[in-house]
């Protein structure tokens, strides 16, 4: 082989070996910051999410019969939702939505949230929009989309007889699904401006049963059940 192009190759193989280290760093810079982004994003979401809650806790409060109660909807949602064997993300979400569920009842008046007599059927419409303006109102942060479509649709009853939207059976997401069950048992078991005596674990429970399948997806029900004797 002429000299020169023996010289040819040796450059050739140096330059290509020179590119495969000039890569191997690349990537593992590419890398490095991959997980500085996912960090980032992670410290970003808590930031916002820990502002939200203390607006939900806000809202909480404002009736005193109801305070807590967007904590314990998590508690009794994240049980079901680990026991249906859901993701880490989807159970992270779902407990999320948990806590801002009720945020839009910002927009109904105290004398109508806090009523102790039946709601006049003007009353009940200003508490089924509760929903689509807590969806709307957490729609800026767009991190939250799929927080924001559990917080719409926890009021939706599998037979489609809920609201806002009517959605029926899979047509409502799970995580959805799941909240609807855990927010029903919570506001049973703790006393309300309506009924000052908190229903009993077992009536409570009964109260889901009987519900099996029209309010309440019977899936969800059998996981409610499997892990009922781990709540109070
Ligand atoms: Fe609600």
């Amino acid at each position: 082989m002429p000299e020169e192009n023996t010289k040819y190759i040796q450059g050739l193989i140096e330059r290509n070996a020179a590119l495969e280290k000039q890569n191997t760093l690349l990537s593992s810079r590419v890398e490095e910051s991959a997980v500085t982004l996912t960090r980032l994003y992670e410290d970003l979401r808590s930031t916002y999410m820990r502002t939200i809650r203390v607006l939900a806790q806000a809202i909480d409060a404002r009736d005193h019969y109801t305070h807590s109660h967007s904590r314990n909807v998590a508690k009794y949602a994240t049980a079901i939702a680990n026991d249906m064997g859901l993701s880490a993300r989807q159970i992270e979400n779902i407990s999320d939505a948990c806590e801002l569920h009720d945020l839009g009842k910002i927009g109904v008046e105290d004398s109508v949230l806090t009523k102790t007599t039946k709601l006049t059927a003007q009353e009940w419409e200003q508490i089924k929009k509760h929903p689509v303006i807590g969806a709307k109102s957490l729609e800026p942060w767009t991190f939250l989309n799929d927080v924001i479509e559990l917080v719409r649709q926890h009021h939706e009853n599998y037979d489609g007889t809920g609201y806002p939207e009517g959605r029926k059976g899979e047509d409502i997401i799970i995580g959805a699904r799941i909240i609807h069950i855990a927010d029903a048992y919570e506001a049973m078991r703790s006393a309300r401006s309506y009924r000052q005596t908190p229903l009993t674990k077992e009536a409570a429970i009964a109260e889901i049963k009987k519900n099996n399948g029209t309010q309440f997806d019977p899936k969800v029900v059998t996981a409610f059940l499997r892990i009922a004797d781990t709540i109070e």
